[in-house]
């Protein structure tokens, strides 16, 4: 008989190697998950600013309250191609409802997404509308590896590591995948830029928060940051200091800037990356880890956070600040509870009572998911998004 730590533990392994045989896990019932585990205080590397997180998030929300702040926007990019014009949309449409500074949206699209993109974006009523400005760019690659670069992991997602140079005069930008919903205002994220040392040029989150389930410590075969890794799905850039910066690697002794980093990394590390440029990333921040800034797991809550137990403390005190949706959850049955915070925010109808159409419908929903473990977590999925409700609510009054 084994005790439960290793019945547990023996389970993970096995469930693991769902890349390989992805029907070994769903016959295999996870029973003794301990689904409170805490967190080891290094889990998350030197600089994860827990406690200042929490002090921005309480400060900032309040100020320029009820109208768009003069200050400069805060600009938010993203790529998408292929089927990803609605959830592309969904984030969008997220940060407006809840953003209280003017923005302005970077959006790299195929060309056959950019009408669809314009005439939503010009849809949404004025009050709305007037909380942001938009550009829509092609997808462009250096002409000379322009095919390499396309192919690498999914369609179009390294783009991103070519914003610094493409968008040359941005000084920083948040750069997020499709499949994340801001439950809380932009500018709580945005403001992780003041708090940069003059070393921080970049932040993101750790890819896991448990090494004992993470990826990049058991499986990579290439250089990661950190003790799990980082996920590139939501991250801050301060882009002037990244065009600046010379960078360490371990294929020349000479420091090289971004521009003429990418392309020797990529042809070094091409046959030994699974995640595409989120592996490139690591990489680059493995020998430059002063220049990364760890934000904490509730701003980039991901399905590894709770489908096995909850692992994200930080979610449960504070609650999800950032939902990453990834591996298609929004769109099919496995984790019913990201979907359903997809869905009550791509349903609510811009300027109805947020608590009535949009809060209310969704707990209901949540309810239903109570069999999962993401669903049994489900009430760290409304803590953060109540209180932001609150704040527009006022706000709406205010606008009457
Ligand atoms: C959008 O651009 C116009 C023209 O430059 C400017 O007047 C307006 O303030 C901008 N709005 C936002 C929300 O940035
Ligand atoms: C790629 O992985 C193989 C097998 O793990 C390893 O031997 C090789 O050194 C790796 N290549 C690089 C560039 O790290
Ligand atoms: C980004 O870094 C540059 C150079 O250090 C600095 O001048 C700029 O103010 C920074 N931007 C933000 C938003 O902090
Ligand atoms: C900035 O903070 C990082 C840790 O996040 C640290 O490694 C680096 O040395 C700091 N830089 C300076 C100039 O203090």
């Amino acid at each position: 008989m084994l005790d439960p730590p290793q019945v547990l533990w023996l389970t993970l392994s096995l469930c693991h190697c769902t890349l390989l045989l992805p029907f070994r896990c769903k016959s295999m019932s996870v029973t003794h998950w301990n689904p409170y585990w805490r967190l080891a205080p290094d889990v998350c590397g030197k600089n994860c600013f827990m406690e200042s997180a929490r002090r921005y998030a309480v400060d900032k929300t309040l100020s320029g309250f009820s109208h768009v702040d003069r200050v400069e926007s805060v600009r938010l990019a993203v790529v998408a191609c292929g089927p990803r014009l609605e959830e592309t949309l969904t984030m969008l449409k997220s940060a407006v409802i809840f953003s209280q500074r003017a923005l302005h949206f970077h959006i790299f699209a195929e060309d056959d997404l950019h009408s669809g993109f314009k005439d939503s974006l010009e849809s949404w009523p004025v009050r709305f509308r007037s909380k942001y400005n938009y550009t829509i760019y092609p997808i462009t690659f250096p002409s000379d590896n322009a095919k390499e670069w396309k192919k690498l992991f999914k369609p179009c997602a390294s783009q991103r590591l070519f914003l610094p140079l493409i968008l040359s005069d941005v000084d920083s930008l948040l750069y997020v995948d499709t499949d994340i919903l801001f439950l809380q205002p932009v500018e709580e994220i945005w403001n992780f830029l003041s708090m940069f040392n003059s070393s921080h040029m970049a932040a993101m989150a750790p890819e896991h928060e448990e090494p004992r389930i993470a990826w990049y410590n058991r499986f990579a075969r290439h250089p990661y940051y950190g003790k799990t890794g980082v996920n590139s799905g939501v991250m801050l850039m301060n882009m002037t200091r990244i065009r600046a910066k010379h960078f360490r690697n371990d294929m020349t002794p000479v420091h090289l800037r971004w521009v003429d980093l990418l392309m020797p990394l990529l042809q070094k590390y091409k046959l030994n990356i699974t995640w595409g440029d989120q592996d490139l990333l690591n990489i680059i921040f493995h020998h430059n880890p002063e220049g990364l800034f760890v934000f904490p797991c509730h701003w980039n809550y991901r399905p590894d956070h709770c489908i096995y137990g909850s692992n994200c403390a930080a979610a449960e005190q504070y609650g999800v600040y950032i939902l990453h949706g990834n591996r298609g959850v929004y769109h099919d049955d496995k984790q019913p509870a990201f979907r359903a915070v997809y869905d009550a925010i791509q349903k609510y109808p811009f300027g109805e009572d947020p608590v009535s159409s949009l809060l209310r419908p969704l707990e209901e929903k949540l309810k239903t998911t109570m069999h999962t473990y993401c669903g049994r977590s489900s009430h760290i999925f409304t803590k953060k998004l109540r209180e932001s409700i609150t704040y527009i609510q006022k706000d709406n009054l205010n606008a009457r």
